[in-house]
Parts: C-alpha cells; structure tokens; sequence
C-alpha cells in the first residue's frame, strides 16, 4: 500500500488517543507500508542505517531505519545518496519516547534515482541567494517546502475567507488594453504577426479592479485573484514584475466598511495559518540558527488587537515629531509617504498594522472618489510592521464627469475607457474595493525578508529563467 508520510502520521495520532496495549496491536494489523520520497540524510552506524525521507506531504520527514544484518540489498546501500528518490517498504512501528512517534522499519528498498555528484544543493542550510540561483531546484529545499505550503494555506485560506462572506470568486483578465492604476507600468504583448492580432494594443494587466468593478455592477460583491504585472524597475525586496493580488470588490459599500473587510480578511489568514501550518511556522522560526525567529508570537499578537486607523494628515503630525529621524525629513502636505515613514508609524503604533487614510488626491490613482472637501480622497494604505504597504484601497468615483476629468488629465485614453467611464452612467451603487499584495503578505506571515522568495518562479528586471 502506498501511503504519504502526512497520512502516516494522522494514523499513528489517531492510534496514540488508545491504550497502549491497543495501539501497539492496531499497528501491528497495518500491512506492509510502502512510501515514496527524497533522501534528507543519511546517517550510517555500525547495526543499522538511518534515512530521512521526505515526500513533500507534511514539513515532517521519516526516519526509515535499515538494519545490516536483515537486509539483503546491501550493495544499493552504496548508492543512496543525499536527494536520491526511493520507493521504501517496511514495517511501521511505534516510537511514543521520540519527537517523531513512529519509524519505518525497512524491508525493502528500490532506489528510484541517485543524485549526481555536480548537485548544487549538497549541503545543508544553504543561504537563500545561493539557492535563489536554481530556482528550479527549490522544491527540494526545506525553506521553500514551508514557503510553498504555506502559500497554498494562505491562498486556500482567502477563497474560504471571500466564499463565506458571501463574495463570488470571478478572475478578470490579464490581457487588457487597460492602465488600471494610470502610472503607465505595463508591459506590451505582441504576437508573431504582420498584422496585429487584436484591435488595440494589448497589455499585461497591471490590476484587475476596473474589470471586477463592472461584475460587483450586478453580481454585488465580487474578488478576483490573480497574477499581475508591473514593469518597473524596482530592485527592492518588496517588488515584483509578476506578483498576485486579490481584489475584492463590493457595491453598496463605504470606506469603513472595506477598511473593516480588509482586516477581517487578514485576520482570518492569519488565524488559518496558526491553527492549520504549525510545523511550518515553527520550522522558520528557528530556519537561521543566529537569527531566531518570532513568528507565532507575532501573529498572534496581530490577530489579537484591533489595528490603528489615522488619517493622511494626523500621520504627517506624527512624522513631524520625529523629522530629523528620517533621510526624507522635509514632512510637508503632499509628500508621498517613503518606507522609512512606514515603517517609524508602525513602530510608533507599538508594531501594530496601521490604517492611512485620506491621501491627497494628487498622490493617488485617478478613480478614487473624491472626498467633499476636495482635496483628498477617501482612500486607505494599510501599512504593515516590517513590511510597509501590503494593501491598498478606496472608494471609487462614481461622479461620470469627475471621473472623466480625471481620467483625462492623467492623460488616460477616453475612447478606450469609455466603458469604465459609462458603468456610472447605468445605475452604478457606491463601489469600493482593495488590492491586497499574496507575496507581501506571505512575506510577513512567514518573516521572508526578500519577497523573491515568496513565489516559485520570480520575475524581476534584468532576470527571466524558466
Ligand atoms: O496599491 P496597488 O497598486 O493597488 C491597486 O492595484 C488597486 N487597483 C487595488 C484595488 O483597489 N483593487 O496594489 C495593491 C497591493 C499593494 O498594496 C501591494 O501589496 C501589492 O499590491 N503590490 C505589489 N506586490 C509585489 N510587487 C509589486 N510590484 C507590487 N505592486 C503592488
Ligand atoms: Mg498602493
């Protein structure tokens, strides 16, 4: 019977809630089990020969013991190697005294593949901008094993999170003609022809709001998650040129309402997170021996208190107070905030995320609503403590003419958005809505401090392997 390592050791849980007599007859039932996975380690003594395998099913690998004086293959012993696959047969038997409670007991072994000496890998605990180098060979490090499970938790976790709350789940495109944001950040698609291949020029998409913006015009509350794409030359630890983001959308909406959405959207991953991926969080918490790690303190100190919200205005209050503190210390109305800002407001919140609000218009994308007093927009920025911004959104401006005027002196081109523009001109409800960054939100969940090692394959400028 194949069987992964996971189910493995639910089984031997499940057994350990019986008498110990009990179990140790229920694990004798077991017929022979037979597993498949990648060597971790090898440790040879005199009697018996210990292997580490892992199959990729849980962050907890097997210890697979092979006795010498039992085991007839003793010339393929030789040829197991640190990364070799194998498919092992044995007897599963309980070890209650040891961290891991049970091991394998080997009778038989098939040595799938050994590994070739030039394996870049070879040696534990290698730095993660060594292993930045073989992006291809990432699964089979223990850090990107917690890093992909824990974004495939933190993914499911959203569309749990949206499904419940009554969102429909509806990708939009990522071809577009369409500059979502305005900031002239997309990168051109052309196809091997003479002739174009369609009407317009076509795009990556930069954000999919203007789209879901149309489907919550019906559908009421809409997200769409899905990869987008941004060429700009940022060649910081927090930008990506193909990066996901999930966009909820939601007529009927205001301001507080979406703040509220977007904490409770966080708090739920995080909860899911610390509930469902402990061995994950706690093999990174101690992945730098030097350096440990605080990460399920962190997060639940994040899903136990409420964020702060201040305005634009009082934040530049707050940075005032400390200007000479900062390389960017001429704190003045109208100053995009610079990470170093970010970063002392969190600090000065005692490490809380903290709500913006209330950007000034100039500072922001074209379909922001405009606030009555006309001057700022009623927007939000949710910074987060070692992160900076991880989401960003606001209310949209549902005033055709405002909307058209703005578009228009960004320099936006009216015919192609005329759609966009017309939505208000057919029964539009207030809609708002954000854009919430995966891998930035990964990075803090998991204290990854380079976001090119949240994501398998990462796209950034001057590189693209694979
Ligand atoms: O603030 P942004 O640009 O907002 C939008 O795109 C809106 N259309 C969202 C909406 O209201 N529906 O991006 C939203 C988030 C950022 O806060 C950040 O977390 C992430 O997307 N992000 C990036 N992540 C990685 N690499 C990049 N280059 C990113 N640019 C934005
Ligand atoms: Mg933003």
């Amino acid at each position: 019977m194949l069987v992964n390592i996971k189910d493995i050791y639910e089984k031997v849980q499940e057994l350990s809630q019986l008498e110990e007599e009990r179990r140790f007859e229920e694990i004798n039932k077991l017929e022979k089990i037979k597993v498949g996975g990648w060597v971790k380690s090898i440790r040879e003594g005199k009697e018996k020969i210990f292997i580490t395998l892992n199959d990729g099913s849980t962050s907890n690998s097997l210890q697979i013991i092979i006795s010498r004086k039992n085991f007839s293959q003793s010339d393929l012993l030789e040829q197991i190697n640190f990364a070799s696959s194998l498919l092992v047969s044995g007897k599963l038997i309980l070890t209650p005294e040891r961290e891991q409670n049970c091991e394998l007991q080997v009778s038989e072994i098939a040595l799938i593949n050994p590994t070739v000496n030039d394996y870049p890998l070879q040696k534990k605990n290698i730095p993660l901008e060594v292993v930045r180098n073989y992006p291809y060979l990432r699964a089979k490090t223990n850090y990107f094993l917690a890093i992909f499970r824990l974004r495939h938790a933190i993914s499911r976790a959203i569309h749990d999170f949206f499904h419940q709350a009554g969102f429909y789940y509806i990708p939009t495109p990522i071809i577009t003609s369409n500059d979502t944001e305005g900031a002239g950040e997309l990168f051109n698609i052309t196809a091997n022809e003479k002739e174009p291949f369609f009407s317009r020029s076509a795009k990556l998409t930069v954000s999919g709001q203007l789209q879901a913006e149309a489907l919550a015009q019906g559908l009421g509350k809409v997200y769409t998650f899905s990869p987008c794409f941004r060429a700009e030359k940022s060649h910081t630890t927090r930008h990506l040129a193909e990066f996901w983001m999930v966009e909820p959308e939601m007529a009927f909406a205001d301001l507080n309402k979406i703040i509220d959405l977007a904490e409770e959207l966080i708090k739920y991953v995080i909860n899911y997170v610390l509930n469902n991926n402990s061995p994950e969080l706690k093999y990174l918490e101690s992945y730098d021996k030097e350096n440990k790690k605080e990460i399920i303190s962190k997060l639940k100190k994040i899903v136990d208190n409420q964020f702060k919200k201040v305005d634009y205005a009082q934040a530049l209050e707050i940075l005032k107070v400390k200007k000479e503190n900062f390389i960017f210390n001429d704190i003045k109305w109208d100053m995009d905030l610079q990470s170093e800002h970010e970063k002392y407001l969190c600090q000065y919140f005692n490490n809380s995320p903290v709500f913006i609000t209330n950007y000034p218009a100039n500072l922001k994308a074209f379909y922001m609503k405009n606030n009555p007093e006309g001057k700022t927009v009623a927007c939000f920025d949710l910074l987060f403590p070692e992160i900076g911004e991880l989401v960003g959104g606001s209310m949209r401006e549902d005033n055709y003419h405002i909307l058209r005027k703005k578009a228009q002196k960004i320099g936006l081109d009216l015919e192609n958005m005329s759609w966009y523009l017309n939505l208000r001109k057919y029964g539009y409800a207030p809609s708002g809505g954000f854009g919430l960054g995966l891998e930035r939100l990964i990075m803090f969940i998991s204290g990854t401090e380079n976001i090119r090692d949240t994501i398998a394959f990462p796209r950034f400028p001057g590189k693209l392997e694979f």
